[in-house]
C-alpha cells in the first residue's frame, strides 16, 4: 500500500504532530512509505533563509529520532524532487480559484498576515502535486489536513476525466486518538506552530521540567470530575486525549482511574516525559552528525525522484505538453 505524508519545517514539531501523524507514520512504514519535509510550503510564511535550513534539518533529524527508519521508508526533502514544483503548475491549472480560496487554513492564515503570498492561496496545490505524484494511496494526516485531502481528490478526478486516468485517488487515515490535540491554554484552538504560546504547547525538545510545567498548568475546568466530554470539559478531553494518543488506552477508561485533575495531570506529566525521553536522546545525537543526515535525505530523494518523475511526466503528456 503507497503511503505519502509530509511536515513543514517552520516552527518546532510539537506532540500534535506526533501523535496526530508521526506516530502513525512510524506505525505504518514500509518499503511503500514516502515521507518529506516540505520545505517548500514553509515559504507561505515569513521564514529567516538560514533558519529555513536548520529546521529543514532538525526536522529531518526529529523524523528519524522519533522512529522513521531510511532503510525501511524513504524520507527526503520536497525541494530536493524537482517534479514537485513542476507538478504544482499543472495542477493550478486544474484547480480553481474558488474551491482554494474556501479553504479554512487559508482563511485563518491570510486573516492574520498584511499582503499575503500567493502561494498560501495555491498551497493545497502543492500539497495535491505531493500525494499524488506518488500515486498514493493512504495519507496518515491529523484532523486539521481533511480539507486539503478532499481538494486533493477533486483536483485528481477532475483532471482523470479531462485528461484520461492518470492519478490514484488518495484517502486520508486519522489516528484513533490525537488526530486533533488542542492548545493547552486554550482548548477550544488546535495545538499550532506558528500561534500557540509557549505554554500551550510542548514540543518534542522540551525538557522534563518544562514539560511538567505545561501540564499542570493547562486549562481545565472547575467542576471537578474526570469525564471525556469535549463540549462541557474541552481542557480535561484534551488531557485524557493526549493520554491516550501516547498509551494506546481509551480516554474513557483512562477518566474512569482518576477522581482528581491533580493526579491525572500528573500521571500524565511522567507518560509524555518518558514517551519522548528516547526521542529527545537520538534527537541530540543525530543532530550532532550533519553529513551523515545528508547522506539519507540525499539517499531519499534520489528513491522520491525515481517515482515521482514517471508520473510528472505522464502528466505533462496527457495535458499535451512535449
Ligand atoms: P503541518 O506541518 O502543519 O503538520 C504536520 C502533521 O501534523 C498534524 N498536526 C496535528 N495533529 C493533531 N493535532 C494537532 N494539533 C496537529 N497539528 C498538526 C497535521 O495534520 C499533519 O499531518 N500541509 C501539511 C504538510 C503537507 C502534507 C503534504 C501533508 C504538505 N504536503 C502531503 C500530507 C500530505 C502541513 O502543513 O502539516
Amino acid at each position: 500500500m503507497r503511503v505519502f505524508s509530509g511536515i513543514q519545517p517552520s516552527g518546532a514539531m510539537h506532540i500534535g504532530n506526533y501523535l496526530g501523524a508521526i506516530k502513525q507514520w512510524v506505525k505504518v512504514q514500509g518499503p511503500e512509505s514516502f515521507y518529506c519535509v516540505v520545505d517548500l510550503h514553509a515559504l507561505t510564511l515569513q521564514i529567516e533563509p538560514g533558519e529555513l535550513r536548520e529546521q529543514t534539518t532538525d526536522y529531518v533529524a526529529s523524523l528519524l529520532a522519533s522512529g522513521l527508519d531510511p532503510d525501511v521508508c524513504t524520507l527526503f526533502v520536497q525541494s530536493h524532487v524537482a517534479s514537485h514544483a513542476q507538478m504544482s503548475w499543472l495542477l493550478e491549472c486544474v484547480a480553481t480559484y474558488g474551491e482554494l480560496s474556501r479553504m479554512t487554513q487559508f482563511k485563518e492564515k491570510s486573516s492574520r498576515q498584511e499582503g499575503h503570498r500567493v502561494g498560501l492561496l495555491t498551497y493545497p496545490v502543492l500539497m495535491a502535486s505531493d500525494i499524488l505524484l506518488y500515486e498514493t494511496a493512504e495519507v496518515p494526516v491529523g484532523d486539521d489536513q481533511r480539507q486539503h485531502l478532499e481538494v486533493t481528490r477533486e483536483i485528481a478526478t477532475r483532471f482523470n476525466n479531462r485528461y484520461g486516468e492518470t492519478f490514484v485517488i488518495p484517502k486520508a487515515v486519522l489516528p484513533p486518538s490525537g488526530a486533533r490535540v488542542m492548545d493547552l491554554q486554550e482548548p477550544s484552538r488546535k495545538m499550532s506552530k506558528s500561534v500557540s504560546s509557549p505554554l500551550g504547547k510542548i514540543l518534542l525538545t522540551d525538557e522534563p521540567a518544562e514539560i511538567e510545567k505545561k501540564i499542570k498548568k493547562a486549562v481545565t475546568d472547575t467542576d471537578g470530575e474526570v469525564r471525556f466530554d469535549w463540549e462541557q470539559k474541552p481542557g480535561l478531553s484534551n488531557l485524557l486525549e493526549i493520554y491516550s494518543g501516547f498509551s494506546g488506552e481509551s480516554p474513557e477508561s483512562i477518566a474512569a482511574r482518576y477522581e482528581r485533575y491533580g493526579d491525572l495531570k500528573s500521571d500524565l506529566a511522567i507518560l509524555v516525559v518518558e514517551s519522548l525521553r528516547a526521542i529527545t536522546e537520538r534527537y541530540h545525537e543525530l543532530r550532532r552528525d550533519p553529513a551523515g543526515l545528508d547522506a539519507i535525505v540525499s539517499l531519499g530523494s534520489q528513491k522520491a525522484s525515481a517515482v515521482a518523475e514517471p508520473v510528472y511526466l505522464r502528466a505533462a503528456k496527457a495535458m499535451g505538453l512535449f
